[in-house]
Formats: C-alpha cells, sequence, structure tokens
C-alpha cells in the first residue's frame, strides 16, 4: 500500500522531460519498460557481487552510477557543452523568490575560493600539532597559506579552494609548480575553532614531510569533488576549472537551462507545456528515485553500502539512513528527503516544524488505532516535537560534530548504534 502511494502520484518517471524533443542530447528514447529491465540487470550486477543485502530497505534504490548510466538528467551528470548553462541569476529572471533563498543555502555556499572563504579570514591563524609536525594555515590580505614544518625541514603552499561552508568542517585542495591538486591533510573544524587531520586521512606517522603534509588527488577523484561540490564544472569530457561556478546552484539539480529559458521567452512555448518540459523538475520523480536524487551527493543506500563506510560514519548519509527506517517501508511520497526539507530554503531547526510531516502518517492520540491513510501508531509518550527523540543526533568522531540520524526509531539509552 505505502509502496503504491509512492508509485502512483500520476506524474512521470524522470528523463521523460528531457526526452522531449528540446532535450540538450541527442535524443535517446528509451522505453520504460526497457530502462526498467536494464535497471535490474544494473541492479543485478551489484547483487551478484560480494555484498549481502541486509535490508529490505534497499528495494527500488540504487547506485549513483547506475542512475548515471539511465537516459535523462541527473545531478553529478557530465554535460555535453558549456553553452546549455545559464547560470542562478538568469533562473532569477522569473524564479525571483526561489533564487533569493536557495543562493543563501549553505548547498549554494559550500565552495569558494580559498581567498574568499569566511572561515579563513575569521580565523587568520589556524594551527595543530601531530607526528611531531606543526601545521598552520596562515591568512593575510592577499592569501591563505599551508604551512607544515618539522624534522628541521619546512613546506608551504598557497590555498587554492575551500570545501564545505564551516557548518561542521572546511577543507582544503591546493596545487603545486606541477599543476597537480593536493589535499591539505589539515582541515578545520567549527566545533575545534581549530585545526585537526582531515577527516578519513589522519596519519598514525609519516615518512616523509610530503606525506605529513599532503594527500596527491588523481584527477578523476577531483572531478568527483568538484561535481557533488559545483555547477557545472565536468563539461564536454574535461574539468574546466576555469569556468565552474562553485556552490550547488539551480542547474546543478534542474539540469543545463538554456533550452527551457529559451521557450519560456516565447509565449506561446510557455503555454503549451514545452518549455515546462524543457527543464528537469525533481519532483515529478517516484518516492525511491527521489531520495537517490538527493543521494547522487549525499550517497545513496547502495553508494554507501558500496563505499564500505561503517559505523556512526554512516550517519552523513541522509539518504542511507532514511530508507533503513520502519516508516519508509518500501518508499512512500510523504518521507522523501523534500517531505521535511525545502532545498530552495535554510535548513529549519525548530523540532516542531517536522510534526506534521510525522502525523502525516502517525495517528496523534495514545490508543487510537492506526488507519490505511495513517499507518503509524500512536506516540505512548508525546504528541510534538517527534524529531528531537526520535532522530538522535549522533556524534561521528572525525567530523567532531553531530549528525542528525535520519533512521527514524525509539532510540533505547545506551544502545550500540544500530546498523
Ligand atoms: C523566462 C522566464 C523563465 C526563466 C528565465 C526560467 N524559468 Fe523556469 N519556469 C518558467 C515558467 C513560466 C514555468 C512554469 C511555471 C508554472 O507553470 O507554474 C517554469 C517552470 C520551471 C520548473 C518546473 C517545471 C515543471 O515540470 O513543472 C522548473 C524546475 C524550472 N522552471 C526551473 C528553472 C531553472 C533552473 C531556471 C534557470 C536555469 C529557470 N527555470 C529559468 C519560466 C522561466
Ligand atoms: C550536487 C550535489 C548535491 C545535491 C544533488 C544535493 N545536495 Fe544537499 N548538500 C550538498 C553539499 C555539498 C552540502 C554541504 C553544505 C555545507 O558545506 O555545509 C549539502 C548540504 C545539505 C543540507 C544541510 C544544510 C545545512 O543547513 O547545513 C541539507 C538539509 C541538504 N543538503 C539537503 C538536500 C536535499 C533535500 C537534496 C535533494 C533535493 C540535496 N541536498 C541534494 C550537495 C548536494
Ligand atoms: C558524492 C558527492 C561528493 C563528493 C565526491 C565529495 N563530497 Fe564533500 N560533501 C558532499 C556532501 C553532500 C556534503 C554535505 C554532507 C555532510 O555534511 O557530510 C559534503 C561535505 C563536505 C565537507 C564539509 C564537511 C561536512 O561534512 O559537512 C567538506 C570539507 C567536503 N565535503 C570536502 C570534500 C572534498 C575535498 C572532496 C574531494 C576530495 C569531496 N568533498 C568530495 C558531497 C561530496
Ligand atoms: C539541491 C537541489 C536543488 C537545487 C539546488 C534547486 N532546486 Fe529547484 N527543485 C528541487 C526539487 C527536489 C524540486 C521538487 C520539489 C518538490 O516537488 O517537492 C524542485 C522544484 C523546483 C521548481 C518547481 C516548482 C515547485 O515549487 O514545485 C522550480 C521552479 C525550481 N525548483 C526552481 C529552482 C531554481 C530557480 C533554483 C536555483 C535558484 C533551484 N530550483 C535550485 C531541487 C533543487
Ligand atoms: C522526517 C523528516 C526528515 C526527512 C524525511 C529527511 N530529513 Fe534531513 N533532517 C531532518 C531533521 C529534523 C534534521 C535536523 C535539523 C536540525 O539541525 O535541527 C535534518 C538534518 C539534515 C541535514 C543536516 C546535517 C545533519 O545530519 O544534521 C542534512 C544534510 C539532511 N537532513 C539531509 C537529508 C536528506 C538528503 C534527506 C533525504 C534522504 C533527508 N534529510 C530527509 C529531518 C528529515
Ligand atoms: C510514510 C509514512 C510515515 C511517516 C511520514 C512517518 N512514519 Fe513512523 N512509521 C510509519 C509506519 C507505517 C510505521 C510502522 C512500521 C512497522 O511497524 O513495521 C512507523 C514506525 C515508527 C516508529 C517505530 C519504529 C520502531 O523502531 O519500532 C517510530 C518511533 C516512528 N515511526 C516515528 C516517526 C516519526 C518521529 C516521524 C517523523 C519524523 C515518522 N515516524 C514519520 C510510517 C511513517
Ligand atoms: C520526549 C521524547 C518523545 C517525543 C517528543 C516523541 N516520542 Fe514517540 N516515543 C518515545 C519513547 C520513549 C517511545 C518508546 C515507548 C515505549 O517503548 O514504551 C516512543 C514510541 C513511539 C512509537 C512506537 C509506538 C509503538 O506502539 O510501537 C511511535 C510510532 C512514536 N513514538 C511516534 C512519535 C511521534 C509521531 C511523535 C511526535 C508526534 C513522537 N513519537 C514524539 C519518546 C518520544
Amino acid at each position: 500500500m505505502q509502496n503504491l502511494q509512492g508509485r502512483t502520484q500520476g506524474k512521470p518517471a524522470r528523463g521523460n522531460a528531457l526526452e522531449s524533443s528540446v532535450a540538450r542530447l541527442p535524443p535517446q528514447p528509451v522505453p520504460q519498460a526497457a530502462r526498467r529491465s536494464q535497471r535490474g540487470l544494473l541492479r543485478g550486477f551489484f547483487l551478484a557481487s560480494a555484498i549481502a543485502v541486509t535490508a529490505s530497505a534497499a528495494k527500488g534504490q540504487l547506485s549513483t552510477q547506475d542512475h548515471l548510466s539511465e537516459p535523462g538528467f541527473w545531478p553529478t551528470q557530465e554535460q555535453a557543452s558549456r553553452a546549455e548553462f545559464v547560470g542562478s541569476d538568469v533562473c532569477a529572471r522569473c524564479h525571483a523568490m526561489k533564487t533569493a533563498t536557495q543562493k543563501e543555502t549553505p548547498m549554494a555556499k559550500n565552495l569558494a575560493l580559498a581567498q574568499d572563504a569566511e572561515v579563513l579570514r575569521a580565523h587568520p591563524a589556524l594551527a595543530f600539532s601531530a607526528n611531531q609536525f606543526e601545521y598552520r594555515i596562515d591568512t593575510d590580505q592577499k592569501q591563505s597559506t599551508f604551512s607544515i614544518a618539522g624534522e628541521s625541514q619546512r613546506l608551504s603552499y598557497p590555498l587554492l579552494w575551500a570545501f564545505g561552508t564551516g557548518r561542521v568542517a572546511q577543507s582544503y585542495l591546493f596545487k603545486q609548480q606541477d599543476g597537480k591538486f593536493y589535499e591539505a591533510r589539515a582541515s578545520y573544524f567549527t566545533n575545534l575553532h581549530d585545526q585537526d587531520f582531515t577527516p578519513a586521512r589522519a596519519l598514525a606517522s609519516a615518512s616523509s614531510i610530503q606525506q605529513a603534509m599532503y594527500r596527491p588527488v588523481p584527477m578523476d577523484e577531483v572531478r568527483r569533488c568538484f561535481a557533488c561540490h559545483a555547477t557545472a564544472a565536468n563539461v564536454g569530457g574535461v574539468f574546466d576549472e576555469q569556468h565552474l561556478t562553485p556552490g550547488v546552484g539551480c542547474e546543478a539539480c534542474h539540469g543545463p537551462g538554456a533550452g527551457h529559458v529559451k521557450l519560456m521567452d516565447k509565449r506561446a512555448a510557455s503555454l503549451s507545456g514545452a518549455g515546462k518540459s524543457a527543464i528537469f523538475n525533481p519532483g515529478d520523480l517516484l518516492a525511491a528515485d527521489a531520495v537517490d536524487f538527493c543521494g547522487a551527493c549525499h550517497g545513496t543506500w547502495w553508494d554507501t553500502k558500496l563505499s564500505g563506510v561503517k559505523g556512526v560514519s554512516t550517519a552523513r548519509s541522509a539518504p542511507y539512513r532514511l530508507v533503513t527506517s520502519k516508516c519508509w517501508g518500501t518508499g512512500d511520497a510523504r518521507l522523501t528527503c523534500t517531505a521535511c526539507h525545502d532545498p530552495h530554503r535554510q535548513l529549519q531547526t525548530d523540532a516542531s516544524d517536522y510534526d506534521p510531516i510525522c502525523l502525516s502518517c502517525h495517528v496523534s492520540r495514545a490508543g487510537e488505532k492506526p488507519t490505511s491513510s495513517h499507518p503509524g501508531a500512536a506516540c505512548p509518550k508525546a504528541r510534538r516535537k517527534c524529531t528531537d527523540c526520535h532522530m538522535e543526533k549522533v556524534y561521528v568522531p572525525e567530523m567532531h560534530a553531530n549528525f542528525t540520524d535520519h533512521r527514524i526509531r525509539v532510540a533505547h539509552p545506551g544502545e550500540p548504534f544500530p546498523e
């Protein structure tokens, strides 16, 4: 029943929009049935691999790689030409409200040139020591310099890119004379007000000052970092550092917009609906796909499973945790990411704001019987601020911060983190 709820929104599945004649890529019409079977094959491939499917929750979910191999737009997808992108300021001409609020979100502001990074300007002298090395980031009017000193040697490089708003952390990439990318092994952590090892890059000991200071980042990984943290970074087969737009802009989630804008500028086309179908609307997705959509960057159930991340660190992937909730069942449109989060607005931090979502499925009076429209039981303890007790904050050590566990449940004090 819940499954049907998710799949009978009466809207077309994703991809249809861009398969119209105004599609950006050479049209590749793939009938729905073929697409489904292709999807079955791909999933079969992963099922055949060594991973045991432990949760029925993964039903209907895919890895991002599998989504990207299907026709139609999907976030982080590489595009064929820069001319297809217009930039968020053009969207603002007709979607002024959405653009004004979206531009201020952490998603939109998560990447900056180091010289523009507020975190660095607010903390002009960052330092920490480990394995007899002292790490520093010193910021002056001109630039931020990352340096390391130890074993009577010193190395320093100007930082180039700052990743993350600093809500919990910020990490840095820089280049050496060889033009290649390196990741600073020290990051800024908001709760420490200072530096520590970059998550997952801590060293117990270093064999050289170079190893202590940085990690070379291969180009295919650089492309992936920017695919999630920027808009239109990878275009026409190249990583286009000069022209990318830092942060998650409109076209990172809606696909390139030139075709839509052109048609909307012609009144007839906008009335005929051609303009509408020339832009990707994630609101048309089925529930399972809608969660994977955000998972293109936040990590889908399969992405997280395949990455090998375990324990509390998985709390960083909201999609992974959410679909293992009993509430999710086999997928329900009332519990997709956008049921609780408007990606065009700031995150709501008042627990009461989420109550209507819970109560769209749970009956509210203790003792009241669940119904077909409200399949969830009533809470014997409370009638408001549900997320305070049922979406636990869990401490993720390498981030020095709490994340919200999206596995909705009765959390018993002292119990181990449920996988
Ligand atoms: C010239 C005006 C104009 C510009 C510029 C414009 N849009 Fe639109 N857009 C519209 C109109 C009109 C609609 C239809 C609104 C409706 O029917 O409610 C629309 C609808 C949409 C929809 C929903 C489509 C659907 O399936 O219902 C999305 C998503 C969208 N626009 C995104 C964007 C993005 C992203 C940009 C910038 C790349 C953009 N728009 C630029 C006029 C514009
Ligand atoms: C193109 C990549 C990308 C996609 C797609 C994406 N996100 Fe994000 N999102 C990010 C990044 C990067 C951050 C980290 C921002 C920061 O540094 O604080 C983030 C942060 C967030 C936050 C935290 C905001 C805060 O106040 O700290 C929420 C909530 C969120 N995303 C929700 C969503 C939802 C819902 C979707 C799907 C509709 C989605 N995201 C899709 C990249 C993405
Ligand atoms: C698959 C998409 C993806 C890739 C690839 C990716 N990130 Fe992120 N990154 C995210 C999302 C989504 C968030 C926000 C979720 C979160 O808070 O953990 C984030 C958050 C961050 C943060 C802020 C800390 C935090 O957890 O909010 C930093 C710093 C960061 N990323 C750096 C990087 C760097 C550097 C690379 C490449 C070496 C990279 N990321 C690759 C999606 C990605
Ligand atoms: C992180 C992903 C993300 C980003 C970035 C984003 N959107 Fe959206 N947008 C969505 C999703 C998801 C929906 C569907 C919402 C729903 O149906 O609940 C949507 C829906 C829309 C719609 C359809 C109207 C509606 O309210 O249903 C318009 C128009 C739109 N977005 C415009 C924009 C514009 C303009 C920008 C840039 C300022 C933008 N979006 C940035 C994810 C995003
Ligand atoms: C039932 C409601 C609900 C749903 C569904 C939901 N979230 Fe959340 N989310 C929350 C709450 C509550 C918070 C914590 C808000 C606060 O900080 O007070 C949160 C916080 C976040 C954050 C900030 C980092 C953190 O861990 O605190 C991100 C990122 C995020 N959600 C992404 C997502 C994504 C992606 C999805 C879809 C897979 C999703 N959420 C679905 C309720 C929800
Ligand atoms: C899509 C409908 C839906 C939504 C939305 C929903 N739930 Fe549920 N929830 C259910 C159903 C159905 C069950 C019972 C599942 C079962 O027993 O197998 C359930 C079970 C639960 C349980 C018991 C879980 C356990 O481990 O036994 C808790 C607690 C809960 N929900 C709290 C919440 C809270 C809090 C929210 C909002 C943040 C919420 N639910 C949103 C449908 C929903
Ligand atoms: C003050 C903390 C708190 C708040 C707030 C809270 N709950 Fe609970 N809830 C609990 C505890 C504790 C239990 C476990 C009770 C038990 O096992 O005796 C529980 C149990 C449940 C259950 C399981 C009931 C069953 O029969 O298995 C559901 C469903 C639930 N809550 C939903 C909600 C919803 C929906 C809200 C918001 C309207 C909410 N809760 C608010 C603490 C809370």
